[in-house]
């Protein structure tokens, strides 16, 4: 099937929102130590880019989540197959998310993350699928909302591809 690339956040407009994301972050954090957690691959460009704006002492450490059966969507159960190497509890840690789209990843990892008494959770995602939430859960920091689409680009991916774009597309199926 023929596919179709079209810019939706060209580096511009990454660069401004990481900034921004940058700002509050370090502003609500006030010089604090923060652990930021980026949930792998999808943000791992993202995040790159974000803690080089952080002002304040950064610790990074990285999970990866499984949901599986899936392809481009998530089914519900998420496992951690990558889980932290460091301690959380009594830190400031904020997960950083490519996507929230249902929402289940994020709850799963919330979740798992609370049960070991962080001083803080928070939680920063590039876009937010506000339209396609199945669980009340919400961004504290988010750089973009769009409805729906599916995208790639910037450390997102579609089978795998396209994580090496600078900027970020919708992907359309012609
Ligand atoms: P959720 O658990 O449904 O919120 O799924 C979030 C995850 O699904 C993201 O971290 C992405 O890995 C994946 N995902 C959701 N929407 C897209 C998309 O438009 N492009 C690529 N991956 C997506
Ligand atoms: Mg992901």
């Amino acid at each position: 099937m023929a596919e179709k690339l079209r810019v939706l956040f060209d580096e511009t407009d990454i660069r401004e929102a990481v900034k921004r994301l940058a700002a509050a972050i370090s502003k609500d954090f006030d010089g604090e130590e923060i652990v930021f957690v980026p949930i792998l691959k999808g943000s791992f460009i993202f995040a790159s880019d974000l803690v080089r704006q952080i002002e304040g002492p950064v610790i990074i450490d990285f999970v990866r989540a499984a949901s599986y059966g899936c392809r481009t969507t998530t089914c519900g159960e998420v496992t951690l197959t990558k889980d932290l190497e460091t301690d959380i509890s009594g830190r400031n840690v904020i997960i950083v998310e490519d996507i929230i789209d249902s929402g289940l990843t994020l709850r799963s990892i919330r979740d798992i993350f609370l049960a070991r008494n962080p001083r803080s959770l928070k939680i920063c995602a590039l876009v937010d699928k506000r339209a396609r939430r199945e669980i009340e859960i919400e961004g504290d920091y988010v750089g973009f909302t769009i409805d729906d689409g599916f995208i790639v680009g910037y450390g997102i991916d579609y089978a795998e591809l396209y994580r090496n774009l600078p900027a970020i597309f919708v992907r359309e199926e012609e």
